[in-house]
C-alpha cells in the first residue's frame, strides 16, 4: 500500500503525517490525530456524524480521503471553542434546548448547522429541517435539535438597529468624538 505525505491545517494547527493511500479523513482525524469529536457511524455519508468544516464546506469526513485534503483547513467541533474553553454559541444551544441526548450525532449537527447559519443567518424551521437532512438522530426526534437551531440563530444575530445590543437592551452610544482639526 503507497503512503503519502501531507500538511494540513486542524483547527488553526499545522499537522504533517502519513497516510494511506485509502485511509479516509475521519479516520486520520480521529486516529492520527486524535480528534474524537467526528464520529464515525455508517462510513457511507448516510449519517453526518463524522462532519467537519473543510476549507469552510461542511464535509462527511468518511467521503474524503485523508491524502485529498493535503494543503487543505480542517476544524473539527473541537475547534469550535474559543481559546478560553467557551462554548460556542450554536454548542452552547443546544445544550441550553436539549438538542442531544447519547451525543453522538451532536458534532456533525452542530457543524452543519455553524455552516447553515453561516450562509442563512435567519433560517425558518423548514430551512433548518432541510439544511440538516443528511445528519441522522435516533435519539432526540429532532424536535429539539430544530429548537436549539433556531436559538443559536437568534443568539448570533447583530443587534437589529444601531445602539440596541443582541440582547435588546440598549447600549450607550458615545456621540462625542472629538472632530480632527478641532481642539
Ligand atoms: S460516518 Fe460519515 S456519513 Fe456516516
Ligand atoms: S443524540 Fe443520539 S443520535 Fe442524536
Amino acid at each position: 500500500m503507497a503512503t503519502h505525505d501531507i500538511e494540513l491545517t486542524v483547527n488553526e494547527t499545522e499537522v504533517e503525517l502519513t497516510v494511506d493511500s485509502r485511509t479516509l479523513l475521519v479516520h486520520a482525524l480521529r486516529d492520527e490525530l486524535g480528534y474524537t469529536g467526528p464520529k464515525v457511524g455508517c462510513e457511507s455519508s448516510k449519517c453526518g456524524a463524522c462532519t467537519v468544516e473543510l476549507d469552510g464546506d461542511a464535509v462527511k469526513s468518511c467521503t474524503v480521503l485523508a491524502v485529498q485534503t493535503d494543503g487543505a483547513s480542517v476544524q473539527t467541533v473541537e475547534g469550535f471553542a474559543d481559546e478560553d474553553g467557551e462554548l460556542h454559541p450554536i454548542q452552547e444551544q443546544f445544550s441550553a434546548e436539549h438538542g442531544l441526548q447519547c451525543g453522538y450525532c451532536t458534532p456533525g449537527m452542530v457543524t452543519t448547522t455553524k455552516h447553515l447559519l453561516e450562509s442563512n443567518p435567519d433560517p425558518s424551521r423548514e430551512e433548518i429541517r432541510k439544511a440538516l437532512k443528511g445528519n441522522i438522530c435516533r435519539c432526540t426526534g429532532y424536535q429539539n435539535v430544530v429548537d436549539a437551531v433556531e436559538s443559536a440563530a437568534a443568539a448570533l444575530a447583530p443587534a437589529e438597529s444601531e445602539g440596541e445590543s443582541a440582547s435588546g437592551d440598549d447600549v450607550d452610544l458615545r456621540t462625542d468624538y472629538p472632530t480632527p482639526g478641532e481642539d
